[in-house]
């Protein structure tokens, strides 16, 4: 058959790009030896809509006119909001909210070469990561290579939802199941809040297996490079040295600002899990978008509910 199926420690460089179904561990840790297969690929069907505006699927970038080898803010149409990366590390200057900054990254009409510095995660992976059993937590991610400070490290890949499937697939969930489903919420400048639902459940790659900790050595950020539909883009937060395990902050902190009125209600709202991440700054519990619980929920989007 066509299908490539790899065991856990061959996962490595490559893997968003290349695989097209691979084999992963079942998501019960007292499952361990059960297998399911699924397959790895960016599903553009379900996508999120914003009111009446038109499908980010169908949305593409017109591309810059740089013929220098690389592009720069003070030339390229696609560096509008300043530079995003210097030597394939993310520019993270002054406060937090600096974060949130839009990255566009150079696509397939710009006329720059593959060498351009705007182009990182289109690259794909570059260390060498490693599923492995932790022992509170399930699966998790490690490295198996020192990363440095601000370079990209994998995406958070899966199935593209919509408000409504999104709800529907949270509210199917027992307490006892993991959630993979995260809801990115992007603040415009009129007010407009752009959402985007990725559940990397059944279609997804290495991300899923990313376990959240509230001192976090990673941080995600929506990039956009050939469509308005972004990627979810994890960076190291600091340098990350070899065999550390890799996690990001679920609740969002760093670029996906939840609005306060939420954040009351991620703190008010029952279904907590206890956090085993281990670190001073702990919270004890796992965040929680209770957005997405909205029982009464007609596929508006939450925005409209605030
Ligand atoms: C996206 S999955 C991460 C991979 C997961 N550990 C697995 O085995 O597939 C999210 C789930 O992992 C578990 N998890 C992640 N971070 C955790 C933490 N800090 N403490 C406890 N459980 C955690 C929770 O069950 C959560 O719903
Ligand atoms: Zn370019
Ligand atoms: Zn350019
Ligand atoms: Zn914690």
């Amino acid at each position: 058959s066509k299908k490539e199926i790899l065991l856990l420690k061959k996962w490595g460089v490559g893997l968003e790009n290349y695989l097209d179904i691979y084999t992963c561990p079942s998501l019960s840790p007292n499952h361990g030896s059960d297998f399911f297969h699924f397959v790895l690929q960016y599903s553009p069907d379900h996508v999120t809509r914003v009111g009446d505006g038109p499908d980010p699927s169908e949305i593409s970038f017109p591309g810059c006119s740089c013929h220098s080898t690389s592009c720069s803010a003070s030339m390229c149409s696609c560096l509008h909001y300043g530079d995003n990366y210097n030597n394939s590390c993310i520019i993270r200057e002054g406060n937090e909210l600096d974060f949130s900054k839009p990255i566009f990254e150079c696509n397939t009409m710009c006329h720059c070469g593959e060498l351009c510095q705007n182009r990182v995660i289109q690259r794909g992976l570059q260390f060498r990561l490693e599923v492995f059993k932790t022992t509170k937590k399930g699966w998790g991610l490690r490295t198996l290579e020192f990363i440095p400070k601000g370079r990209f490290v994998c995406e958070y890949a899966g199935e593209i939802l919509d408000f409504k499937e999104a709800c529907r697939r949270i509210q199917l969930q027992t307490s006892s199941d993991s959630n993979y489903i995260i809801a990115v919420r992007e603040h415009l400048h009129d007010e407009q809040v752009l959402e985007t639902f990725v559940d990397p459940t059944y279609i997804g790659n290495v991300g899923r297996f990313l376990n959240h900790s509230c001192e976090p050595n990673l941080f995600m950020a929506p990039v956009r490079i050939d469509s308005m539909v972004p990627k979810l883009a994890l960076f190291a937060n600091c340098d990350i040295c070899a065999n550390e395990e890799l996690t990001y902050d679920y609740s969002g902190r760093y670029g996906n600002y939840l609005p306060v009125k939420y954040q009351e209600k991620l703190q008010k709202e029952d279904s907590k899990k206890p956090c085993y991440c281990g670190t001073k700054l702990c919270t004890g519990f796992l965040p929680y978008d209770s957005s997405l619980f909205y029982k009464d929920n007609t596929g508006n989007s939450p925005k409209e509910k605030l």
